[in-house]
């Protein structure tokens, strides 16, 4: 079924101009951006965003770098787009992701791995809502 997901190209990503090399491999695999903006996280925002993660040793370190600089948020949109768009991206570890995926590729870390995508349906119609109105999405 078509599907809408969440993606962010976080801040070591867009420190490194690397946002359209990202764009092209969504493009590439068939994921439609249907919305797009250049923000700066607050850690208010950031740690709101990340809530599901608050009890985790890594969340205080996750928000400052999600602050560190501007982060990208898009709605990606295709068939089966969660399914693909966690295929392109490769495994939260840089370590472990297949060759060709964009932290293969890019990621600088497993804190510093240069995507985040929805990791559900649930959680994809929920991030997407934390970041866009219905308006801003145009498909
Ligand atoms: P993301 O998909 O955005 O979801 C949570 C983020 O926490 C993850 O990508 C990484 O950027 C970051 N993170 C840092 N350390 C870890 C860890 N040990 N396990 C999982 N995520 C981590």
């Amino acid at each position: 079924a078509v599907e809408r997901t969440l993606s962010i190209i976080k801040p070591d990503a867009t420190r490194r101009n690397l946002t359209g090399k990202i764009n092209a491999v969504f493009e590439d695999a068939g994921l439609r951006i249907v919305a797009q903006k250049r923000i700066q996280l607050t850690p208010a925002t950031a740690g709101a965003f990340y809530e599901v993660h608050k009890e985790r040793p890594f969340y205080k370190d996750l928000v400052s770098f999600m602050v560190s600089g501007p982060v990208v948020v898009q709605v990606l949109q295709g068939e089966n787009a969660v399914a693909k768009n966690r295929e392109v991206m490769g495994a939260t570890d840089p370590k472990k992701a297949e060759a060709n995926t964009i932290r293969a590729q890019f990621a600088e870390s497993i804190e510093a791995n240069s995507v985040h995508g929805s990791d559900s349906l649930e959680n994809a119609k929920n991030e997407i809502s934390f970041f866009f109105a219905g308006t801003e999405i145009l498909p």
